[in-house]
C-alpha cells in the first residue's frame, strides 16, 4: 500500500496515473482480486474485510483524483507558456497607427479653447433649414445661401453646410453667457484642390449681456489663438460679409511660407486667409428669443489649417486613405 501511494505522489504525468489507475481498478487490477477473495470468507470475516477495503478505496480515489487535478494544472500551465504570446516583446514588424492629420489639427485648434474656457457643443449632421439657415438671418431666397452649396435630402433636410447650427441649437437650450465652441464635419457640394464635400469646421460663439464684449475682445482672442496655432505670425482684420454678423471680418495671417514677401501659396499677397469672425447680427439673437445681449462668433475650415500646417498641397488626398500619406504622420 505504502507503495502505491509513493508512486501516485512521485508520479509525473497523467499517462504515469493512468497505468495507475488501471493497476488498482481495473478489471485485473488490486481491487478487483481483492473482492474476488470475499468468496472464501466466512460472513463474519466478510463484512471487516469488505468494510477496509471500500474504505481504501475511497483513499485511494481521492489521492488519484487530488494528483489528477494537479498534473492538469500543471499540463494547462506548461502549455499556456508554450504557447502563450509575451506582449511587452517588442515587434520590429507591427505597424504603429497614428491620428490622422486633420484630427490632430482639431486636437490643438480644442486644446486652445478649452483652456480659455469655452465649453464642446454638439449637433446633428442631417439638419433642417431653420437651424442651418433661417434662424442665421438667411431667409428663404436670400442670394447669400448661394456661397454655400448645399446638399439636400427629398424632404427638404440637409446635410449642415457649417457649425453653425450648433450656435443656434445651443443658444434655444441654455441662457447667456455662452462661451462655447462647436467643431464636427460639415457638406458642401465642392471638389478641388482645396475642397471636398465633406470636411471640418471649429466654430466659436460668445454670449454675453449687452455691453459687456467688444470687438476688441475678439481680436485679442483671434490674435492670440493664430499665434498659438501658426507661431509667430501677423494677423489682420479685413472687412467681408456674412450673414449672421455685423460688422463681419475675415482674418488673415502673414503668409507662413514666404513670410509675407509674395509666393504661390497666398498668390503673392503675402496673407492667407483663415478665419470668418464678426459680431453677432441682432437678428439671430431675435431668432432665437435673445435680449439685451451681445457677443461675437468665429469659424474656421480645420483642413485648411492642416493644409497649411503640414504643407499639403492637395486637400483630396487626406481623405483616400492612402497608407502612404498616412504613414508620414507617425
Ligand atoms: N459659418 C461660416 C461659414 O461656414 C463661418 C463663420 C462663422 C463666419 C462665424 C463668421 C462667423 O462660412
Amino acid at each position: 500500500m505504502k507503495k502505491i501511494i509513493k508512486s501516485v505522489n512521485s508520479c509525473e504525468s497523467l499517462k504515469e496515473l493512468e497505468a495507475i489507475r488501471v493497476s488498482l481498478f481495473g478489471k485485473k487490477g488490486y481491487f478487483a482480486a481483492e473482492f474476488a477473495k470475499m468468496k472464501s470468507l466466512s460472513d463474519e470475516e466478510r463484512k471487516d474485510f469488505a468494510q477496509n477495503l471500500n474504505r481504501d478505496k475511497e483513499d485511494f480515489l481521492t489521492l488519484l483524483n487530488n494528483k489528477k487535478l494537479e498534473l492538469e494544472a500543471e499540463a494547462i500551465a506548461y502549455e499556456m507558456k508554450k504557447d502563450g504570446v509575451d506582449v511587452t516583446l517588442f515587434n520590429k514588424d507591427s505597424n504603429a497607427g497614428a491620428i490622422h492629420p486633420v484630427m490632430d489639427t482639431m486636437d490643438k485648434i480644442i486644446e486652445y479653447f478649452v483652456a480659455m474656457n469655452f465649453s464642446i457643443e454638439e449637433g446633428p449632421l442631417v439638419e433642417d433649414d431653420f437651424h442651418n439657415f433661417e434662424a442665421l438671418n438667411l431667409p428663404k431666397y436670400h442670394p447669400a445661401r448661394d456661397m454655400q452649396d448645399t446638399f439636400y435630402f427629398e424632404d427638404g433636410m440637409l446635410l449642415r453646410t457649417h457649425t453653425s447650427p450648433v450656435q443656434i441649437r445651443t443658444m434655444l437650450k441654455q441662457k447667456p453667457p455662452i462661451r462655447m465652441i462647436c467643431p464636427g464635419a460639415v457638406f458642401r457640394r465642392d471638389y478641388d484642390l482645396t475642397h471636398t464635400p465633406m470636411f471640418h469646421q471649429v466654430e466659436g460663439l460668445v454670449v454675453e449681456e449687452a455691453g459687456k464684449v467688444s470687438f476688441a475682445n475678439l481680436k485679442f482672442i483671434l490674435e492670440d489663438f493664430l499665434k498659438y496655432m501658426f507661431g509667430d505670425v501677423q494677423v489682420r482684420f479685413r472687412p467681408s460679409f456674412f450673414p449672421f454678423t455685423e460688422p463681419s471680418t475675415e482674418v488673415d495671417i502673414s503668409c507662413i511660407f514666404c513670410k509675407g514677401e509674395g509666393c504661390r501659396v497666398c498668390s503673392h499677397t503675402g496673407w492667407l486667409e483663415v478665419l470668418g469672425s464678426g459680431y453677432v447680427d441682432p437678428n439671430v439673437f431675435k431668432a432665437v428669443g435673445y435680449e439685451n445681449v451681445s457677443g461675437y462668433a468665429f469659424g474656421l475650415g480645420v483642413e485648411r489649417f492642416a493644409m497649411l500646417l503640414h504643407k499639403i498641397p492637395d486637400l483630396r488626398s487626406l481623405f483616400e486613405g492612402d497608407l502612404r500619406l498616412l504613414e508620414q504622420f507617425r
